[in-house]
């Protein structure tokens, strides 16, 4: 059943000879000469980041072999769009999701189903932003910078307010009661802040926040926040790919998502991961670009211990059930898996994984 996937890395130019002009495509969106997506009227630099080579990596990176990753429970299909960061408040309601149609909603239960619980500017409505499951396709790109699009959510768990990292909006907050949250601040050490990816709330009420264009890899490292090495950024895992929003279970454990990884055509994407912050914009979808790069994206959760050991692994080999992760959440026995181009949560039981009978 399970399809050989192991790596060997492949001569680029050889092996991709569309790689090129894929390449000088790219360029041509990221150059933007007609200013006609959202990075249109910024100056936008990508930047590069350091990360470790893929081989020596992969060949010290411990593989799931059940593919238990293919075992989780796809939820509300269809009725969530792009719902890249899970949070739940400290009544346990939720989950709370950002949506790609720009929303933030709150899963009441199965009587009253998802309601909407915030919006990140005022210029918000439902005939131009709620595009139902077209809201993950490019033809939300044209409107996104009006409707917002929430990719980071973190409760205050002393004041109840959810902070919000938006890709337009920069850092926005919304009381306990939801409705049109309120911007924070759109710079940050004098830069303007252009993509706002995740962030963090320290005990102290201190929000740190992560921007996909700044000039640092956000997620290779770990920000110190107590202790001795309080305001200490270092690199605490290499990865086999890019991974995104960081989540801490109640053990202190963090959880990372990649999507990962297996030619060296994707390492050059893998290295250039401000990519993903505008890949849902492109005027033609990822998964096209993947296919012509010869891509096989797959996803890989880890968990990791505080110091950085690899604690356990869980693959979706053949992408079967999860594909784009881009948050992990561990809650009271569950995994929630958050994806920033598909229309549904996952749900994995952890630490006792069972298979689900579909139902
Ligand atoms: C998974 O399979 C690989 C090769 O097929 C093997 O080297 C490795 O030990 C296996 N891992 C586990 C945890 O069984
Ligand atoms: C998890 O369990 C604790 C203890 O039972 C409870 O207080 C909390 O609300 C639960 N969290 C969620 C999100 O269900
Ligand atoms: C909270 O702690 C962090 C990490 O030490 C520090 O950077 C920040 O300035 C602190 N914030 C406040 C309000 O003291």
């Amino acid at each position: 059943m399970e399809k050989k996937t192991h790596g060997k890395d492949h001569g680029l130019a050889h092996q991709h000879p569309v790689l090129l002009a894929v390449g000088l495509a790219l360029g041509f969106i990221l150059m933007d000469p007609f200013e006609m997506g959202p990075v249109g009227g910024h100056r936008f630099k990508p930047v590069k980041h350091v990360i470790a080579p893929y081989k020596q990596v992969m060949e010290n990176w411990p593989r799931d072999n059940e593919s238990r990753l293919g075992l989780g429970k796809l939820e509300f299909v269809d009725e969530v769009f792009g719902p890249e960061s899970l949070e739940f408040d400290n009544l346990g309601r939720g989950p709370y999701t950002g949506l790609a149609d720009g929303r933030i909603v709150r899963w009441t239960g199965h009587t009253a189903g998802w309601e909407t619980f915030a919006i990140v500017t005022p210029s918000w409505s439902e005939e131009l932003c709620a595009r139902g499951v077209e809201s993950t396709t490019y033809l939300q790109w044209k409107v996104e910078q009006h409707c917002g699009r929430p990719l980071g959510l973190r409760f205050d768990r002393e004041s109840g307010d959810l902070y919000i990292a938006d890709a337009y909006y920069g850092l926005l907050v919304v009381g306990p009661e939801g409705g049109l949250a309120t911007r924070l601040t759109t710079h940050a050490d004098g830069k303007e802040i252009l993509f706002a990816n995740d962030l963090d709330i320290h005990k102290n009420g201190s929000v740190f926040f992560t921007d996909t264009s700044a000039r640092y890899n956000r997620v290779l490292m770990k920000l110190w926040l107590e202790g001795a090495k309080s305001g200490v950024v270092e690199v605490v895992a290499d990865l086999p790919g890019f991974p995104d929003n960081v989540r801490l279970n109640e053990r202190g454990e963090f959880w990372v998502a990649i999507d990962c990884c297996r030619t060296a055509a994707q390492q050059v994407l893998t290295h250039n991961p401000w990519m993903r912050s505008i890949y849902f914009r492109l005027p033609f979808p990822m998964s096209l670009l993947a296919r012509l790069m010869g891509m096989r994206m797959y996803t890989v959760i880890s968990l990791f211990s505080e110091n950085g050991d690899i604690v356990q692994v869980l693959e979706d080999r053949e992408g079967a059930v999860m594909k784009l992760v881009s948050e992990v959440r561990e809650v009271n026995g569950t995994l929630w898996v958050g994806t920033v181009a598909h229309n549904y949560i996952a749900t994995l039981p952890y630490p006792q994984i069972v298979s689900d009978p579909p139902s």
